[in-house]
């Protein structure tokens, strides 16, 4: 039997929130933190504009901070992006690479997310890179094999558990109030591990790999708890103080 890996629950806050929001969510956040040490590693993924002054906020709690994309270039002429070095420079240690609303938003395709995912790793990042069916793809019976070829198109060389962590989001789930069953997210994981380990030997044993799609309070104890599921990436349910930190408290 694995040993587990500490769990690791990120809350991905999206295009939500202004200063006031997000300042008064992460000092929520560190002081439930300083009151309990939590079960799992936290990190916040708030949007660029706020990343520094929540990082500022979180500067020595023991809730990471982390950023919802980076681009693949160190710098340069890249209007409007952000890359690796300066969301590091900003106090992050995190960032998610390949989300499905970069895939599907923005074009994205696994070479794309893979230069991001080695820019993260160039500027000391640990990027947490995003995989998952569509509901066609999932409906065609081909998510294990969607699943296996980005993992494999946008992993890049030399990862392990120190530096990546993966999550594995249907897209049909995200922001859907739907999830897979519990058997259904061991099954996709259990493979996803299997690839890992065939790619990284005891390496790939010790990768976290995350659940996000609908994750709230009361799925997530079934969730946290399935076979291969090292924590969770939640997106709607860490805008609400009580639920993220709830679904924290969810981890065994
Ligand atoms: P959701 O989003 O929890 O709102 O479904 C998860 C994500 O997109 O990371």
């Amino acid at each position: 039997m694995r040993r587990r890996p500490r769990p690791l629950v990120a809350a991905n806050w999206k295009m939500n929130g202004l200063r006031r929001d997000g300042v008064e969510r992460a000092r929520d956040l560190a002081a439930r933190v300083r009151r309990r040490t939590p079960k799992c590693e936290v990190v916040v993924c708030p949007p660029a504009t706020l990343v520094h002054v929540v990082g500022e906020v979180l500067s020595g709690s023991l809730v990471a901070l982390g950023a919802q994309d980076c681009h693949a270039a160190d710098n340069g002429a890249h209007t409007g992006d952000v890359s690796a070095s300066m969301l590091a420079d900003a106090g992050c240690r995190f960032v998610i690479v390949g989300h499905s609303e970069r895939r599907y938003g923005h074009g994205e395709g696994d070479t794309t997310v893979r230069g991001k995912a080695e820019a993260a790793h160039r500027a000391g990042l640990i990027p947490i890179v995003c995989v998952g069916e569509s509901e066609a793809e999932r409906e065609a019976g081909r998510t294990l094999e969607v699943v296996a070829s980005q993992l494999q198109g946008s992993l890049p060389q030399g990862t392990g558990p120190a530096n990546v962590v993966i999550a594995y989001e249907p897209v049909w789930a995200i922001g859907s109030g739907r999830t897979p069953s519990v058997d259904e997210v061991a099954d996709v994981h259990r493979h996803l591990r299997r690839l890992l380990v065939d790619q990284r030997g005891e390496e790939g044993r010790g990768v976290r790999l995350l659940y996000g799609g609908s994750v709230t309070p009361r799925n997530a104890p079934d969730l946290l708890g399935a076979e291969e599921v090292d924590g969770a990436l939640v997106g709607g349910a860490s805008l609400k103080a009580d639920d993220f930190w709830a679904i924290c408290e969810s981890c065994p």
